[in-house]
């Protein structure tokens, strides 16, 4: 299995929204008043598609997000179903898009409490930061215990996010300067739903995961959130950063007939200029070895989001010092033989046995399990590895010098 199926179906489940309520709930955000519904379920306020910077079109789409809109009449934000420019895979992504350039928008999940201050989740999406959509991921469930307010949001995909020449038009990682604009937001509005600007937590799967790791790494998004949940996904991935951009944009160019691709600028008109189908793309290509993705950029002066790659930052003297939780527990298992520590909320789990168990179920309860699940996976790989696996060899005895 490529690597693209094997992102792609991390990606959370796909749900639409539904308004039966004719309930509004009417704030008052930097841009103006917006109003939003509360859910069928009658436990949360909605606020769907809000624009939280601008993309910026033409010649300038490559480029960091600007603004967002202001306005004076109250703007309802229900689900407009806007997504970025991406080739829509109808097996992982149903039902009708509004697919448009100028696609930054964010949506607010808040439980319907009179409680303030509250906690903030940012979702991240996955999808190989070539697809998928804000509410591509719905925390209703998550939210039902009233007290966080979640928020999820599109940034741009593709070759539109991730083309990176280290031009001044085109510098890269305008998806992730999405991101940060984002938080941003976050950090100005969110008081306004209720929300605590001093508690947010980035969290995501896939790329998603990827982004949220890498955002800890940025210098641009420091200080726009506190926690962070990166599930399945590192700064360090295969695809968390491009290893040679501009190759990849030469080689892809070409596969669009475009030749010239050694003049920098003219490679640049080539994708400045291209049309809605190209910024789109052909769908996905199991086999395309280079894709669009974050990238080191060349610092051109316009908010970079990366300079350096991740490997030299990790290395780097700030961040020997970073408080890992992950620390507790590998000391608590080199002391006690037990990975979870004394008093915490996961149950206490014993060392694993020869049959594999127990194990850690991160379901919608964290609990231990000793069935026959792990086992069974267990000896699927096990086999693998015994019919695949080649011994190890020493080098062989060489012949005796005497020999000579
Ligand atoms: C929200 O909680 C933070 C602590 O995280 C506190 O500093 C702040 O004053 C509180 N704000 C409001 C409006 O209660
Ligand atoms: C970056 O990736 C590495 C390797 O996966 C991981 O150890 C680290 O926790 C990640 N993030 C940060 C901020 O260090
Ligand atoms: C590139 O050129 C070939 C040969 O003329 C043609 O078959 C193909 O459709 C072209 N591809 C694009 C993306 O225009």
């Amino acid at each position: 299995m490529s690597r693209w199926m094997y992102f792609l179906f991390l990606c959370v489940a796909v749900g639409a929204t539904e308004h039966g309520n004719d309930e509004w709930l009417e704030v008052n955000i930097e841009q103006g008043p917006v109003r939003g519904q509360l859910d069928s379920g009658g436990e949360l306020w909605t606020f769907l598609n809000i624009p939280y910077a601008t993309a910026p079109t033409g010649k300038h789409k490559f480029k960091a997000p600007l603004p967002p809109p202001t306005w004076t009449k109250t703007y309802d934000a229900v689900d407009r179903r806007i997504i970025c420019p991406q080739f829509v895979w109808k097996s992982v992504m149903t039902g009708d898009y509004s697919m448009q350039e100028d696609c930054l928008v964010a949506n607010i999940y808040v439980p319907d409490t009179r409680r303030k201050n509250l906690s903030v989740l940012v979702y991240v999406h996955g999808g190989a930061f070539q697809l998928g959509y804000g509410d591509w991921f719905e925390a209703k469930n998550l939210l039902k215990y009233k007290d966080f307010i979640a928020v999820t949001f599109n940034y741009r995909l593709g070759i539109h996010g991730f083309l990176c020449l280290g031009t001044e038009d085109i510098p890269g990682n305008a998806g992730m300067k999405d991101q940060v604009a984002l938080l941003k937001w976050v950090q100005k509005n969110i008081a306004a739903f209720g929300g605590n600007p001093n508690d947010v937590t980035i969290g995501g799967s896939s790329a998603g995961s990827m982004s949220v790791d890498l955002l800890t790494i940025s210098k641009s998004a420091e200080g726009l959130f506190h926690k962070v949940i990166p599930e399945s996904g590192s700064n360090l991935s295969t695809f968390s950063s491009q290893s040679n951009p501009l190759q990849n944009a030469k080689d892809h160019a070409k596969t669009l007939n475009f030749t010239n691709v050694d003049d920098i600028y003219q490679l640049e008109e080539f994708y400045k200029t291209l049309s809605y189908e190209t910024l789109i793309g052909k769908g996905l290509n199991f086999d395309d070895p280079y894709f669009f993705t974050p990238c080191v950029e060349r610092p051109t002066g316009d908010g970079s989001f990366l300079t350096e790659s991740p490997f030299s930052i990790l290395k780097s003297e700030e961040y020997r010092n970073m408080k890992k939780s992950i620390r507790e527990i590998w000391h608590n298992f080199i002391k006690t033989g037990k990975p979870v520590p004394e008093g915490s909320s996961i149950p206490s789990w014993p060392p694993v046995g020869e049959d594999t168990s127990p194990y850690m179920s991160l379901g919608r309860t964290v609990e231990l399990h000793s069935s026959a699940l792990t086992e069974d996976r267990t000896r699927f790989w096990e086999n693998i590895y015994q019919k695949y696996y080649q011994e190890p060899l020493s080098p062989p005895k060489p012949y005796s010098r005497s020999d000579l």
